[in-house]
């Protein structure tokens, strides 16, 4: 994988409580989506699955549920600490077909008898995704299977009516992308990674998690994202932490939506699948 000059995601995934909150939430508005792309990719009862990018290990958990005891799942992942704890959270919940190990992607030994290579929002911090899909190639058997779920901020917010605070936000995080190098058009682009890469054109979908009123998790969730990415968005001149004011973030956008009795969509999951030819 590409040196990721002024982005590292490995601190953006540190291990605060406010990160941990941060992804159950993620877990819960998303995970749904990760499990339909996996289903629908093919994996089934026995396969072996390199999970890309694992993170905390969520990823890795709904292929496990998948591929069920006969199976195995390895997650890789270059920050050491985010491995432990998704060690940790695979040996609490008695997963035991699933390990993790850490280290950069693109350097890393790794078998070359994987049945699926899958990953979530990780190829988004990759300088040339279809260069990383294609090495990943090799840790495939023909036929194997190639399923990625990355972001794609889109032109801006889904909303109705439109959120100037949302819309701000939205701009920010477009923007802390475009100033780091990265594709924040990520999700769609995983057509053209696919392709390039030499796999067959993708099946693909979109999912985001839409809503409104008091309760809705969105709030929290955008505060949240906004939160993790702060340090990148100070560092790299987009906002500062003072015009944010992340601390009330949440309750202003609430606020703003309940008032305007408004709706609108989260940050959307593009999902791409395809399988390798033989031969
Ligand atoms: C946004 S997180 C996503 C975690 C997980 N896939 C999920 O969806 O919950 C991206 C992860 O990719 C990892 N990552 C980024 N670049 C990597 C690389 N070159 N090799 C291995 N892991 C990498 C980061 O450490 C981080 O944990």
């Amino acid at each position: 994988m590409q040196e990721t000059s002024g982005y590292d995601p490995n601190y953006v995934m540190g291990r605060s409580t406010a990160e941990t909150d941060r992804l159950k939430r993620q877990s819960q508005l998303y995970d749904a989506s990760t499990s339909q792309l996996l289903r629908e990719a093919g994996l089934l009862p026995g396969m072996k699955v390199l999970d890309v990018g694992s993170g905390a290990g969520n990823v890795s958990f709904i292929a496990a549920s998948l591929v069920g005891e006969s199976g195995a799942i390895v997650g890789v992942d270059s920050n050491p600490a985010i491995v432990a704890e998704a060690a940790s959270t695979a040996r609490s919940l008695g997963l035991s077909q699933v390990s993790f190990r850490a280290g950069d992607i693109s350097t890393i030994e790794l078998e070359r008898d994987f049945d699926a290579v899958i990953g979530r929002l990780v190829l988004i911090y990759v300088r040339d995704p279809a260069a990383l899909v294609r090495q990943l190639l090799g840790h495939l058997k023909p036929d194997g299977i190639v399923a990625f779920q990355d972001l794609d901020w889109g032109e801006g917010p889904i909303a109705d009516p439109p959120s100037l605070l949302l819309s701000q936000a939205w701009s920010t995080v477009k923007e802390m992308f475009r100033r780091a190098g990265l594709n924040n058009r990520m999700g769609l682009s995983l057509h053209g990674a696919f392709v390039a890469a030499g796999l067959p054109a993708p099946r693909m979908s979109l999912f985001a998690p839409a809503g409104g009123g008091a309760d809705f998790d969105g709030y929290d969730y955008m505060a949240s994202g906004l939160r993790s990415n702060l340090p990148h968005i100070v560092k790299l001149g987009v906002a500062t932490e003072a015009d944010l004011a992340l601390d009330s973030f949440a309750d202003r956008l609430r606020a703003e939506v309940v008032a305007m009795e408004g709706v609108f969509a989260l940050p959307t999951f593009v999902s791409a699948w395809s399988r390798k030819q033989a031969g």
